[in-house]
């Protein structure tokens, strides 16, 4: 129950702050049928998140003035998905080089390699425009809430809702928090080691007070 447990220690940061919050996001990520039981990369205890996420929302609406969910949107033949490396198994990693210019060097022998990646490999997931892909219908969206997507670059993964792995091109999640005066940040939603992490890492290099 590792995610309640960082989950409920959030809410008691938040109650201490007291009532004053503004320009505050509240980030959703990636709570997507995918990484949901039954999905097709499920994360362990994953489910619990939601009820939790429904509390902070509603608890909370005062003080959140944007909510954004971030959406794992993948093409079919995601250079992240173990099925398109030959002889690969799914959470196995692998180095994949690019150019300077973030273009996957398919072959070793003609390309200049100026990035050096390692990429864990997963099941396919959360393809583009599949059921497994929806966010979850248990967390509903309200007016104004935003939808960011990520990982649609069929070259490259993306953990961050902010950048994609190799840091080579950005989503709209920084313009949009900008435009909205939004200066802080609370991040939840799957999985905490990886997009919740990651997203919370850039968000606190782009100086958001992100947590
Ligand atoms: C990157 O450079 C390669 C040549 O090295 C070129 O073929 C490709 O179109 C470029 N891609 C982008 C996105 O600029
Ligand atoms: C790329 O390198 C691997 C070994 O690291 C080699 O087996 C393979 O033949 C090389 N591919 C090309 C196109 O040179
Ligand atoms: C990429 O990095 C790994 C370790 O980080 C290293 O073993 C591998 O040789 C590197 N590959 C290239 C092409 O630089
Ligand atoms: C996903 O659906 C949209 C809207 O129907 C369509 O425009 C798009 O081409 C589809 N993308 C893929 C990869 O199937
Ligand atoms: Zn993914």
């Amino acid at each position: 129950m590792e995610i309640v447990n960082i989950m409920l220690a959030l809410l008691m940061l938040l109650s201490a702050v007291g009532p004053v919050l503004s320009n505050l996001a509240l980030i959703i990520i990636d709570v997507q049928n995918c990484f949901l039981s039954g999905g097709t990369l499920a994360v362990e205890n994953g489910d619990d998140v939601i009820s939790v996420i429904q509390h902070i929302r509603l608890k909370y609406k005062d003080q959140i003035s944007l909510t954004v969910f971030t959406q794992d949107w993948h093409c079919a033949d995601h250079v992240s998905f173990a099925s398109q490396h030959k002889g690969k198994q799914p959470f196995t990693a692998m180095d994949l080089q690019y150019t300077n210019n973030g273009t996957l060097c398919r072959d070793n022998s003609s390309c200049d390699a100026s990035y050096n990646i390692s990429q864990t490999l997963w099941p396919d997931h959360c393809v583009i425009n599949t059921t497994d892909a929806k966010l979850s219908s248990q967390l509903k969206q309200r007016p104004g809430d935003i939808v960011v997507r990520k990982g649609y670059n069929c070259q490259v993964d993306s953990y961050s809702g902010f950048f994609d792995n190799g840091g080579f091109s950005h989503t709209e999640l920084d313009s949009l928090l900008r435009q909205n005066k939004i200066t802080r940040l609370l991040v939840t939603g799957l999985a905490l080691d990886f997009c919740v992490y990651y997203t919370s890492k850039d968000g606190q290099a782009l100086a958001y007070n992100s947590q």
